[in-house]
């Protein structure tokens, strides 16, 4: 079937929607939009589409099928409960709420309302992302402990909204939010049993603009998570240590290695001492080359596009939903804790 679809929200990931649905799924047409500034209204209008003056235009347009919502983070819950109890589907932006108690609250009316509920985790098909899960899914190396997940750029204060604590501003909101999300997908089995957060903020007086956290898992897989906007020299992507082997995927170009122990282990070696710049090691003395083998990374090709498609599939009753707001209100406790864990500057110990 063919769906008819309005954007709430007309700013920059909300325009972006309208030209990925345009480009790439051909049975959605977004017909309009509504936003509170004038000039998203004429920009809707200039692209072609309807500019609803109000949200209660769209609330009672019963033409409309599906709500994507792009404003900022503390208007998502009251416009998703508005939108799902005037009988429309919704597709909210990431984070989907401030908090747990928020999503609750959404998860409640899409219940007595039965319509579709999903959340834009777009960040499910990245590429980078895909490569390190297909790594674990072939058992090219196998019993991850440590992984570390990381973005870092370096182009200081957050802008506008990004910046307010009312408005869910934040680097853990914003980015935090996606690489959770990732490694819930990851370990979907499995439960987060301690959280250890440290937010701060070089730029930005009421929001953090960068933050480190851990997090255990309760396979014993231990996860860095780290946000940057101050960062001049870039660490990898990702880093995942195995018991048998190391991977990393750079940046975003997702170039990178797999480096994993062969069988040639019999060299003894225990005896080199080996004398570095900084002085004699035994320990951290490289190991021979000929132990370890170069991979190459596996090839993988997802598509953001996967999650409109699901959006469609699941409508038509031919799937279940990829991006389901039970996984999110999973994100949202980690959220929780994580403000918690910063706030008393220790570990918290969770079951989530
Ligand atoms: N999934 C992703 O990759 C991704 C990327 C960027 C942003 N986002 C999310 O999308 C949302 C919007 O971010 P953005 O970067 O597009 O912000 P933006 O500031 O560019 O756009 C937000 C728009 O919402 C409008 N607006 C504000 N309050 C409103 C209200 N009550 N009703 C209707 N319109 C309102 C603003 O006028 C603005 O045009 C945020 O939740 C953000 O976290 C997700």
């Amino acid at each position: 079937m063919s769906y008819k679809l309005v954007i709430v929200g007309y700013g920059g990931i909300g325009a972006w929607h309208h030209e990925n649905i345009k480009a790439h799924i051909p049975n959605i047409e977004v017909i309009g939009a509504y936003d509170i500034r004038e000039e998203m209204l004429e920009k809707a209008k200039e692209n072609g589409i309807k500019a609803y003056s109000s949200l209660e235009e769209v609330l009672e347009d019963k033409d409309i099928d599906i709500v994507t919502i792009a404003t900022p983070n503390n208007f998502h819950k009251d416009i998703a409960i508005k939108c799902l109890k005037s009988g429309k589907n919704v597709i909210c932006e990431k984070p989907v709420t401030m908090n747990k108690k928020e999503l609750e609250e959404i998860i409640q009316v899409q219940k007595e309302t039965g319509k579709l509920f999903s959340i834009h985790q777009n960040r499910r098909w990245d590429k980078d992302y895909h490569i390190i899960k297909k790594i674990l899914e072939d058992k090219t190396l196998v019993n991850p402990y440590y992984i570390e997940t990381r973005v870092q750029g370096s182009r200081g204060p957050l802008h506008g909204w990004r910046g307010i604590k009312e408005n869910g501003g934040g680097m853990l909101y914003d980015w935090g939010i996606h690489l959770i999300d990732q490694i819930l997908d990851l370990f979907p089995q499995n439960k987060v049993i301690e959280i250890y957060a440290n937010l701060f903020s070089i730029h930005c007086k009421e929001v953090d603009d960068n933050f480190k956290l851990m997090m255990k898992l309760d396979n014993n897989v231990n996860v860095l998570i780290e946000v940057a906007t101050n960062c001049f020299i870039t660490q990898p992507r990702w880093h995942m240590c195995c018991e048998d082997g190391t991977a990393i995927v750079e940046d975003w170009s997702c170039k990178g290695k797999i480096v994993k122990l062969n069988n040639n282990q019999e060299l003894v070696w225990d005896d080199v001492i080996v004398y570095t710049e900084a002085g004699p090691t035994r320990t951290m003395a490289p190991r021979p080359v000929e132990t370890t083998d170069e991979i190459n990374l596996p090839n993988v090709d997802p598509k953001w596009s996967s999650f409109y498609l699901n959006i469609i599939d699941v409508l038509d009753n031919k799937t279940e939903l990829i991006v389901k707001p039970e996984q999110c209100l999973r994100t949202m406790e980690i959220i929780d804790y994580i403000f918690e864990a910063n706030q008393k500057g220790q570990k918290v110990n969770c079951n989530i």
